[in-house]
């Protein structure tokens, strides 16, 4: 099978990367080699490539940011995903996209299923939203809608990464605790989004929803918490609620996602959010 994947230099692409070594079937794209916006670029692209599988990692990812480049949010995260669904349905490849637990508004007390009707209260959030509803419209092309959240790894900037630089030159700050949800680890969804396509049984339909995140849940002074416990950093750490620590963009104050559908499907347990933080800082720290 001949898979191209799009947004290298990301997070998420570069665990993929770095799971299949060099496999002459797999093709790695950056914003410079395919630049997903482009309509034309992307149909000429994909017209001479063989392809049977794209994997959408290409995404406008800087929240806060969002709300000031709306247009640029909504080019990237819904036009690109548009681009992309017209050259797999012209060459009848399939399509694995990612998108995100903002596009829920927060209030559920329960982990949100994937018929949960989305409600985004940030831009990113519609603009991912707005991509997945290309998805789903698009009958012609097979295709899974990858929720995930909290995305971090030891390539790319994320909020492991920032807080182990916050921790190296402050003694004491103040993390939000209101907020709750489930942190994933890039390697691990790469690894299961391997395992899906190895997955004999599975059916392909087109836009097959679902969730995925790192089991067990926590806020991000949990999160935070248990980086500098693992890295055994001694960092004073001061909870501070989302009105002491306003963001430009709002955030869900609950956005855990219920796994089972990918769990039962793929028949797999995800790991718990500890162990593969453990596992990350150990890799990053060399512990
Ligand atoms: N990060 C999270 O916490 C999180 C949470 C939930 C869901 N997700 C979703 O998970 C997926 C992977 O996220 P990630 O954290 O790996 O993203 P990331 O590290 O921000 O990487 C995204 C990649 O897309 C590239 N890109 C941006 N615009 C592009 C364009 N027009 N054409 C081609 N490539 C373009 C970026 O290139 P440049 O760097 O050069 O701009 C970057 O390499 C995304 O769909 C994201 O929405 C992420």
């Amino acid at each position: 099978m001949k898979v191209v994947v799009t947004g290298k230099g990301g997070q998420l692409v570069s665990e993929f990367e770095a799971l299949k070594g060099f496999d002459p079937n797999w093709t790695f794209l950056s914003e410079k080699d395919l630049d997903i916006t482009n309509r034309d670029l992307v149909l000429s692209y994909f017209n001479t490539a063989a392809c049977d599988l794209v994997i959408n990692c290409a995404a406008y990812t800087a929240v806060d940011k969002a709300e000031d480049e709306k247009e640029l949010a909504f080019k990237v995260n819904a036009g690109g995903v548009k681009n992309l669904l017209e050259a797999c349905e012209l060459i009848g490849a399939k399509l694995i996209h990612y998108s995100t637990d903002y596009v829920f508004e927060g209030s559920s007390k329960v982990p949100y299923g994937e018929l949960d009707t989305p409600s985004p209260n940030s831009v990113y959030g519609l603009s991912k939203l707005k991509g997945e509803e290309y998805v789903l419209e698009n009958k012609q092309v097979k295709s899974i809608i990858i929720r995930t959240s909290w995305l971090y790894s030891s390539f790319g900037k994320n909020f492991v990464k920032t807080m182990l630089s916050l921790g190296e030159r402050k003694s004491e700050f103040g993390i939000v605790a209101d907020q709750i949800g489930s942190p994933t680890y890039a390697k691990d969804l790469a690894q299961d989004t391997l395992n899906i396509l190895s997955h004999d049984n599975y059916q392909w339909i087109s836009g097959d929803i679902f969730h995925y995140s790192n089991n067990g849940s926590c806020s991000w002074f949990d999160f935070a918490k248990k980086i500098f416990e693992y890295s055994d950093n001694e960092v004073i750490l001061k909870s501070l609620s989302t009105k002491e620590y306003p963001t430009k963009a709002i955030r869900p104050n609950y956005s855990l996602l219920d796994k089972s559908k990918f769990e039962n499907t793929f028949n797999t347990r995800i790991r718990n959010w500890e162990t593969s933080l453990f596992e990350m800082l150990k890799q990053e720290l060399a512990l």
